[in-house]
């Protein structure tokens, strides 16, 4: 199975309730490396930007008035399979229909407020990585292949 990245967001409520340690812990502990992180918190139009896609969808305004509501921690990270096994241990968007021992039936509040997200395919990965990060902050680890 490829190597991976793929980009995650520990969302407001995720902040709020107090879960970094948690969730990263989950990501760790089933084989995804955070490579990089930062504490972030968005504008309106940065937030309409990253969900451009649900622009038409009815929930759109408010997910992008409560990804603005405090700050986000945003992740790199990187293993086997790593975007289908972050969506694994994420869980279904709906926490309701979330499996067991999943971060989002574990920790979330609600369809909106579901304490992560996590991109959908690679080629999405590339594009939310480069909407958070620039080459400088995910090269921390570059020198161990470059031995
Ligand atoms: P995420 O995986 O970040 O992708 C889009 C987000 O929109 C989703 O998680 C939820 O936060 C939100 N979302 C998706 N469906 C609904 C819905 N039916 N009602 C409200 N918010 C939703």
């Amino acid at each position: 199975m490829a190597q991976q990245r793929t980009l995650s967001l520990i969302k407001p409520d995720g902040i709020e309730k107090g879960l970094i340690g948690k969730i990263v812990a989950r990501f760790e502990e089933q084989g995804l490396k955070p490579v990089a992180m930062k504490l972030v918190r968005l504008g309106l139009p940065q937030a309409e930007a990253f969900y451009g896609v649900h622009r038409e969808r009815p929930f759109f305004k408010s997910l992008c008035q409560y990804m603005t509501s405090g700050p986000i921690l945003a992740m790199v990270l990187e293993g086997e399979n790593a975007v289908a096994k972050n969506r694994e241990i994420m869980g279904a968007t709906d926490p309701a229909k979330a499996a067991a021992g999943t971060i989002r039936k574990d920790f979330a509040t609600n369809v909106e407020q579901n304490s992560v997200h996590g991109s959908d395919s690679v080629e999405n990965a590339a594009i939310e990585i480069a909407f958070f990060f620039n080459a400088f902050e995910i090269q921390a680890y570059e020198w161990k292949k470059a031995r």
